[in-house]
């Protein structure tokens, strides 16, 4: 069987962040709850020129070649962020691109689990045509509102991972094991901006969806658990996969899985999710990025589980295996110098940006921007309810 997975990944973050200090301080509570107690540092804060179309455009821009774009048959998005209930995300960023046309452009949603889905096909298409490739992106806005408990796991970002046969980083296996269960621990229902979450339901919901996961592994393929170097985690805040990992531990599952092992490579894959925030879907494939980059005990040919989870509830492990000179393909140090140019915000721009929204009109709305603080694709305008974009 031909060999396939990601075989490079871009990452976009907002230019502009909110430090956890900053915040704690205007919420009147103590840092250490926000820094320590969900191990938050700061979080993206996208500007009004910044949407789903172009975060996800400017992640991948900076992976692409032109041989790639020729050879991409799909592109999938996905988003819980969309702001159109029938035109793909992805029809836009096609068109930014400049992907060939004879390729199919689609969006997939399940909360944080939808980039997952979408790679699982993307693997399975390349499977069985390795001279082509599909490029996959996950892009949102995480939003919970001003002052509510959700608002220190806000964030923004998009991951671009290219799949392909003979991939340079990480080598995704067809077997996987996922588990459904329907439940309102999170969801945004159409009318609202902000989502509906039910926190202390949705991180035990997640720690119940670890443990069920790892068990069903531990009946199917416990040899290759048992040789997972690491783990990694869809991470809202960056001690919530800790607490999965604990609970496993402290479950009556009896099991020889190296979970030692698990949690000190843990905190390596961490450090991008800590600077940026939750940024849903993405958030796995910036932990994946994040080990990589990082952790520098792992080894080529070693196995790493990659633990989705969408509430709703969609949960799947994955399990990749990393490739030859894996770390000189991530490129991290575009991401590092993105992030060393962010600009930090007071509380008032904060709030100011989180409240401004564009008009909705049947003319046409010109976004306001300062041209000084773009850099790649931006939304320019909205004409008679058709969002047009531009490049500087
Ligand atoms: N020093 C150190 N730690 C402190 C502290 C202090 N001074 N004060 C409090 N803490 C600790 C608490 O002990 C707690 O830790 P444990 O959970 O380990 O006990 C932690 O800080 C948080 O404190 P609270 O539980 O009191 O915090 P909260 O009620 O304000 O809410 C939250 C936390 C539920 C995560 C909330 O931010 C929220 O609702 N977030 C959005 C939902 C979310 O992210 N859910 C995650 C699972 S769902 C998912 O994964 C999908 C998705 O992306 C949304």
């Amino acid at each position: 069987m031909n060999i396939v997975g990601i075989d490079k990944i871009g990452v976009y973050v907002p230019p502009q962040y909110l430090d956890m200090t900053v915040l704690a301080q205007a919420r009147g509570i103590v840092p250490e709850k926000l820094t320590i107690g969900i191990g938050q540092e700061k979080m993206a804060v996208p500007a009004l020129y910044e949407d789903v179309v172009t975060m996800a455009a400017n992640a991948a821009k900076m992976i692409l070649t032109d041989e790639d774009k020729a050879t991409i048959d799909q592109l999938i998005v996905a988003s819980e962020s969309a702001f159109d209930y029938s035109k793909s995300i992805a029809t836009f960023v096609h068109e930014l691109l400049n992907i060939q046309p004879y390729c199919k452009a689609y969006e997939m949603k399940q909360a944080c689990y939808g980039a997952t889905a979408g790679i699982l096909s993307a693997c399975d298409y390349v499977r069985l045509r390795p001279d082509r490739k599909v490029l996959v992106i996950a892009t949102d806005i995480a939003r919970y509102g001003l002052k509510s408990a959700g608002e220190p796991t806000q964030g923004a970002g998009a991951v671009a991972m290219l799949i392909s046969a003979n991939p340079k980083i990480l080598a995704i296996e067809p077997e996987s094991i996922s588990y459904t269960t329907h439940q309102f621990d999170f969801w945004r229902p159409s009318y609202s901006s902000v989502a509906f979450v039910d926190g202390k339901f949705s991180t035990e919901l997640y720690q119940q969806s670890f443990i069920e996961v790892m068990q069903r592994g531990i009946q199917l393929i416990p040899e290759k658990l048992q040789k997972l170097e690491a783990v990694i985690f869809h991470l809202p805040f960056s001690k919530m996969g800790k607490k999965a990992l604990e609970a496993l531990n402290q479950s009556t599952i009896e099991h020889e899985l190296p979970l030692t092992k698990w949690s000190d490579h843990y905190e390596m894959s961490t450090q991008l999710g800590k600077v940026v925030g939750n940024i849903y879907t993405g958030s796995l494939y910036l932990s994946l990025m994040s080990l990589l980059a990082y952790d520098t005990q792992l080894k080529a040919g070693q196995t790493v589980g990659l633990f989705s989870y969408g509430s709703g509830a969609v949960s799947e492990l994955l399990i990749g295996t990393l490739q030859e000179d894996y770390h000189q393909a991530l490129h991290h140090s575009v991401v590092e110098s993105m992030l060393d140019n962010r600009q930090s915000l007071t509380i008032e721009a904060y709030e100011t940006m989180f409240e401004q929204s564009l008009p909705i009109s049947d003319e046409v709305v010109q976004v306001p921007i300062n041209l000084d603080n773009v850099q790649g694709f931006y939304l320019e305008s909205i004409e008679h309810h058709q969002r047009r974009y531009n490049f500087k």
